[in-house]
């Protein structure tokens, strides 16, 4: 959703914000906007790309060195210039770019309204300048300290002002920021690859931390101004990582890169005949846990299904998977030997967070799967384990999700060796078969010609089905919503049995069906399934391992994955499946990395 960044120092802030502006296009946006001071501020917004704001910046003199620009996503107000950031006092003075939501913002902008000021857009964030104003006795900090004061809700703020023309000020509360520490410049962003092209060297704020961010100096104030001092954290991959690198396409890149992201997530924690180490974590972290809950929303949802097989399957521990936006109006039951296991690629889905801080509240341990060191969910859960996939810039997500089952595989084993449930033989052999997987998905990016051809064939349809059992039922749905997501083609993913009480009726002839069929012990029921299908005309796409040589007559197309233990099916089988939704995002001529009305970080509930 909504990025930001800030910047002062040498260069001309034009070309750093636009620039940073287009690393955080990702996260999905509908209006641009910056502002820039030089002895007055001046700003510049349009709805729209990014590119109306570079062409409509042309008519403006926005030469400064200092300034703050945002990507909007609408929540309060349509797409508009006028809703866009940044947002100013009346008097131009004090210019604000904001990620999140001010709750109260209507009963503020009433008591404002009462002040005399007036509001010229219908966003929340209008507020916060004319608050800021009101504060304002020749000291920006404290000004900004207090206005946080009166506001509820999630909030990352930049802010400038024409008074203090050397300084941008910043804050963050369940709201991404991070700190850029230049040389002779600093920047402020959402997320790292915004400023990586200028520096590996940041800062990770915590809520409620504020920054004094000046051209040779980059001062930390706790709520009371109480000066904080924090370690700089030194990013790990490059600027090449936020780039394209020869691919047409993000998500074409992350697909391939997901060889590399296995080896990187198992690395230093899966290795033969060891046990399985988890960062940071005690061998006794898990001893008491007696049920565990995964939480999630879409993609890594769709991982945790996955997990809860295989932490069920290989410990014997009983899983239940939630959608985090469903948990915690469910009142679920939680205890102090429960483990509340959080899956997000940002580490900042609004509703994920939410849920994992309920479970703090409840008194359970709590878990995070997450990708973004130093995200929300890292900080808030007792125990992180990172993916490693590298930083995901599609909106889609592949190489994340694919980390999330081995990350999710490791811990099942993990657990599994201290609990005596299945054999220790089994155990060594899974973790063997693990640490293979990564040439298996090599292997299946080998047939992407067979997922394009595919998708040439089907590309033109309206309706499509994904049929799966067990843990192909759990791929079934992440190709589904890998396909509706980025073609716009209305599709539904089923249980293999689930058919016949009531979905069976949509298919006709030429419906396009695509079947997972990759374990033995289920093939047979599937197979008759598929069977249902068939006779009724559909159009059979079959995902069957290549050791699968009966009723082959059954599909009209076949897609061969590598054979593999059957609980780790999924990472295999799910690359065809994303490679068909890309290449008929390409057949429709879709905007793949950046699907229309979707943010890749969802902050807001
Ligand atoms: C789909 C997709 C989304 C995310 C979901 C959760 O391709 O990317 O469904 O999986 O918004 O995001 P994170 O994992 O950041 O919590």
């Amino acid at each position: 959703m909504c990025g930001i960044v800030g910047y002062i120092g040498k260069n001309e802030a034009k070309n750093v914000l636009i620039d940073g502006l287009a690393k955080l296009e990702y996260r999905g946006y509908d209006s641009a906007g910056i502002s820039v001071l030089n002895n007055k501020i001046t700003t510049v917004k349009a709805k729209g790309q990014l590119a109306n704001l570079v062409k409509k910046s042309k008519d403006f003199n926005l030469e400064g060195n200092i300034g703050i620009g945002h990507t909007r996503w609408a929540t309060h107000g349509e797409p508009s210039d006028l809703n866009s950031h940044p947002h100013l006092t009346e008097n131009k003075k004090i210019s604000v770019v904001h990620n999140g939501i001010i709750e109260n913002y209507e009963e503020l902008r009433e008591e404002l309204k009462n002040k005399g000021k007036k509001f010229v857009s219908q966003t929340d964030t209008e507020v916060v300048p004319h608050l800021i104003e009101t504060f304002y006795e020749g000291n920006l900090l404290d000004a900004v300290i207090k206005a946080t004061k009166r506001i509820e809700g999630s909030y990352a703020l930049g802010v400038i002002c024409e008074d203090e023309p050397d300084t941008v000020v910043a804050v963050r509360k369940d709201s991404p920021l991070i700190v850029g520490l230049g040389d002779g410049e600093n920047f402020i962003a959402s997320d790292i690859p915004a400023i990586l092209k200028h520096t590996k060297d940041v800062y990770l704020l915590n809520d409620k931390e504020f920054v004094v961010l000046e051209k040779d100096k980059v001062t930390l104030f706790d709520e009371n101004k109480n000066e904080i001092k924090k370690d700089v954290y030194k990013v790990t991959f490059d600027d090449t990582a936020a780039q394209k690198g020869g691919f047409d396409h993000f998500m074409l890149k992350e697909i391939y890169e997901q060889p590399k992201a296995i080896k990187d997530t198992l690395a230093g924690r899966v290795i033969p005949k060891e046990r399985i180490v988890l960062d940071n974590i005690d061998k006794d972290a898990f001893q008491n846990i007696e049920r565990i809950f995964i939480v999630a929303c879409g993609t890594a949802y769709h991982a945790g299904l996955i997990g809860k097989n295989a932490i069920e399957r290989l410990s014997g521990v009983p899983v239940d998977v939630d959608i985090a936006s469903e948990f915690r109006y469910r009142n679920p039951i939680l205890t102090k030997n429960t483990l509340v296991m959080v899956i997000s690629q940002s580490g900042e889905t609004a509703d994920t967070l939410a849920a994992l801080r309920l479970s703090k509240e409840r008194g359970c341990k709590t878990f995070a799967i997450t990708n973004v060191v130093g995200s929300s969910v890292s900080r808030e859960a007792d125990y992180v384990l990172y993916t490693h996939a590298g930083p995901e810039i599609a909106v889609a997500s592949t190489k994340a999700y694919i980390t999330q089952l081995v990350a999710l595989y490791t811990f099942a084993l993990y657990l599994a060796q201290d609990r005596n449930y299945i054999e220790r033989e089994k155990i060594e052999s899974i973790k063997e078969e693990l640490l293979t997987l990564s040439d298996k998905v090599e292997k299946s990016l080998e047939n992407s010609k067979i997922s394009k051809e595919i998708a040439q064939k089907i590309h033109k349809e309206t309706d499509i089905f994904y049929l799966g059992r067990g843990m192909d039922y759990a791929v079934a749905m992440e190709g589904s919503l890998k396909l509706k997501e980025i073609s716009y083609i209305h599709s539904e993913p089923y249980a293999g049995g689930e058919l016949k009480h009531g979905p069976i009726a949509l298919i006709e002839n030429g419906t396009v069906v695509i079947c997972l069929n990759t374990n033995k012990e289920l093939r047979g029921k599937m197979d008759s399934n598929i069977k249902e299908v068939v006779t009724r005309g559909a159009y059979i796409v079959g995902v069957i391992p290549e050791s699968y040589t009966d009723n082959l007559e059954t599909y009209n197309t076949i897609i061969r994955i590598p054979d593999t233990d059957p609980i780790l099916s999924p990472v295999a089988s799910v690359v065809p499946l994303q490679l068909i939704a890309y290449y008929v995002a390409i057949e429709k001529d879709c905007n793949v990395d950046k699907p229309r009305n979707l943010a890749k970080s969802v902050t807001v509930e």
